[in-house]
């Protein structure tokens, strides 16, 4: 890979970030009058700038030093971080495997970035030889993988994975939102090897916590505060990093509705490839289950007549709904509607 310093943009690695009363003074005191803050009230303080209890834990679940890991209001704050830290608006380019999270795009767009997209194969893989003459390419600075991949629900093969780290230049981002619900190991294992690899974890999923808005980032030390120095200093709010540190240490609930969720994902397989107007169901190591229907758009507007709502993904598959593993009660709910619309 290249160096950071080739990689990240000037003004960046040129930048003072903004130094807040917290940065200059953390540990703790009788008297705080260095924030402008007001004495009076529950979250009067704010919050830690570097969440260090929540990156405590989450380091020792996750077997990684605590200097490894960002956390963003939500992952989708670390993809909008990327950007601004390595690409140029104008300049330069970022690229991703279609179809994938929509999100990468927004942020590539928002942030003036060209955006490219090579397809997935037929088997939604990554085929390496279609990107191997982009791994030259100098303005080409950020690489997203979602790995499983939204919407498909596959996992990406492991050595194509290793091939790109091992020959682009710049990072790749390997987005690991639905990592929990896959059999595939994860990819923080490559971080040890590869300086260039970006991985991405979220609570919003297999944690249940999408309110909460808590995503993580995990890199080499010199990403990381490259991260810490983008980003705005108080982004994760006191109350959400104390209920993200109850989450994480109610380690058997996580393990207790992930079960359950996997355990549905297979009941909703077996009994919805039973219905006459289901073509295929994608095999899928997500908390969803992509389908091809024999007419998808009726299906949707049908089941949002009787108050199931679906995504409908056609534009990017055709034919396909989206559909996210509910309750064992809305999953049934979605089966008995699903056999009715098909009699
Ligand atoms: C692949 C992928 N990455 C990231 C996100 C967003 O995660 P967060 O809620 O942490 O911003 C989503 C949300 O659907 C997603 O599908």
């Amino acid at each position: 890979m290249k160096t950071l310093n080739q990689l990240v943009r000037k003004n960046i690695l040129d930048l003072s970030p903004y130094s807040s009363a917290r940065d200059e003074f953390s540990g703790s005191a009788e008297i705080l009058l260095d924030a402008n803050e007001n004495p009076f009230g529950i979250y009067n303080r704010y919050p830690d700038p570097y969440q260090k209890q929540v990156k405590l834990e989450w380091a020792a679940l996750k077997n990684i030093h605590p200097d490894r890991i960002f956390i963003g209001n939500g992952s989708d704050e670390a993809i909008d971080l990327l950007f601004r830290i390595f690409c140029e608006p104008g300049k330069d380019k970022a690229l991703t495997f279609a179809p994938t999270y929509g999100m990468y795009k927004v942020s590539a767009q928002i942030n003036d970035v060209t955006w490219i997209e090579l397809p997935l194969d037929d088997s939604y893989q990554i085929n390496y030889g279609q990107f191997a003459p982009y791994c030259g390419d100098e303005h080409l600075k950020l690489v997203f993988i979602c790995s499983p991949n939204n919407p498909t629900g596959n996992a990406m093969d492991r050595k194509t994975l290793i091939q790109i780290l091992e020959n682009f230049q710049g990072m790749v981002v390997i987005d690991e939102a639905y990592i929990d619900f896959s059999e595939e190991e994860s990819c923080l294992t490559l971080l040890q090897t590869y300086p260039n690899l970006v991985v991405l974890q979220t609570l919003s999923k297999a944690w249940g916590q999408a309110g909460l808005r808590i995503g993580f980032a995990f890199a080499q030390e010199e990403v990381i505060r490259f991260f810490n120095k983008v980003k705005p200093p108080y982004n994760v709010s006191t109350a959400n990093q104390s209920i993200a540190l109850r989450s994480l240490k109610d380690y058997n609930s996580f393990i207790k509705t992930r079960k359950v969720i996997l355990a549905e994902r297979k009941r909703l397989k077996e009994t919805l490839s039973q219905i006459s107007n289901v073509e295929t169901i994608f095999p899928s190591e997500a908390n969803f289950l992509l389908i091809r229907f024999k007419n998808a758009s009726f299906i949707y507007h049908t089941l949002v007549q009787k108050n199931i709502i679906v995504r409908d993904r056609s534009a990017q598959i055709k034919n396909t709904l989206r559909i996210t593993i509910g309750t064992p009660a809305e999953n049934n709910k979605l089966i008995q509607t699903l056999q009715q619309i098909a009699l």
